[in-house]
């Protein structure tokens, strides 16, 4: 039985990386990638295209208003009715590209925007994709040697430190921060709800590191060179985090080097 791995946001940064990185390390491992729009995007076509019959793309659906965030939703894993990770990548900054940096810059349309895609539709995601990631063959992750399989599946939620509210001393940001906190309690609690049943799923928040995409490109200027990470080398240390995850480390948020960040 092939492992599937579903990425939700793959048309470019961090989502893309995954791709890859699953595609060029995974021989074996079947890829669903998921955008919302398919087509428009270059890179992503080019990945796709050099590994014919291991990646399927899933006619994009519903924008995030409409339930399900960058396409997908249960016919997305079909082909093989299971899905062993899945990774949820989307997200925005905030509409304008730039974060709040104080409440006069703050509006209900803009707040609103961000929840939806950043919190919202990882959580239809989870919605969507758990009844798979239950029929999972626990291909990711490490089970116990010593005792029976542990998990069927690994749930992936891509967060950012600044979603934490005990590291926060900067302020600024209330769209991003809220809505990754808001994606972090989700986390949580989907970590209890699907670490209940003999089938369980493994739930945790990972961290990038801060990472030269589309996303953080305002911010680059004023992060040091070596602070700033390549999208190939952030998923290769999140990917190593998620080679070691079992089902004791579920309901938790982990940087880009292992370490546990707090809620
Ligand atoms: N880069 C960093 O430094 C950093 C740091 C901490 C956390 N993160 C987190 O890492 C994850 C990946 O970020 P990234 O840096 O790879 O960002 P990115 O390069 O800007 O890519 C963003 C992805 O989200 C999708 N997306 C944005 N708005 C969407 C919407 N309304 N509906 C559906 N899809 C939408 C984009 O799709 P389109 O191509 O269709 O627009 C794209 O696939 C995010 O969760 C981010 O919060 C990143």
């Amino acid at each position: 039985m092939a492992a599937v791995a579903v990425v939700q946001g793959a048309s470019r940064g961090l989502g893309l990386a995954f791709c890859r990185h699953i595609l060029l390390h995974r021989p074996s491992a079947a890829l669903v990638a998921t955008c919302r729009r398919p087509s428009g995007a270059a890179t992503w076509r080019a990945v796709g295209a050099g590994n014919p019959g291991r990646v399927t793309v899933p006619a994009a659906g519903r924008g995030p208003a409409g339930g399900r965030q960058g396409g997908g939703g249960p016919r997305s894993g079909k082909r093989s009715g299971r899905a062993d990770l899945v990774v949820n990548c989307s997200a925005t900054l905030h509409p304008s590209g730039k974060g709040e940096t104080s409440l006069r810059d703050v509006s209900a349309e803009d707040v609103m925007a961000t929840l939806t895609t950043n919190s919202v539709g990882p959580l239809l995601m989870a919605k969507y994709f758990c009844p798979l990631l239950q029929r999972g063959g626990g291909k990711f992750g490490q089970q116990h040697p010593e005792k029976a399989k542990q998990h069927s599946g690994i749930l992936i939620n891509m967060t950012a430190r600044v979603g934490s509210i005990g590291d926060n001393v900067l302020g600024g940001w209330y769209s991003y921060r809220m809505s990754k906190a808001a994606l972090n309690m989700a986390t949580k609690n989907l970590s209890i709800e699907l670490g209940r049943n003999r089938q369980k799923v493994v739930c945790v928040s990972l961290h990038p590191g801060t990472v030269d995409t589309d996303l953080s490109r305002p911010y680059h200027k004023n992060v040091p060179k070596n602070k700033l990470f390549s999208a190939d080398y952030s998923v290769q240390c999140l990917m190593s985090i998620i080679d070691r995850l079992n089902i004791d480390k579920t309901g938790k948020a982990y940087a880009w080097d292992g370490s546990e960040i707090p809620w």
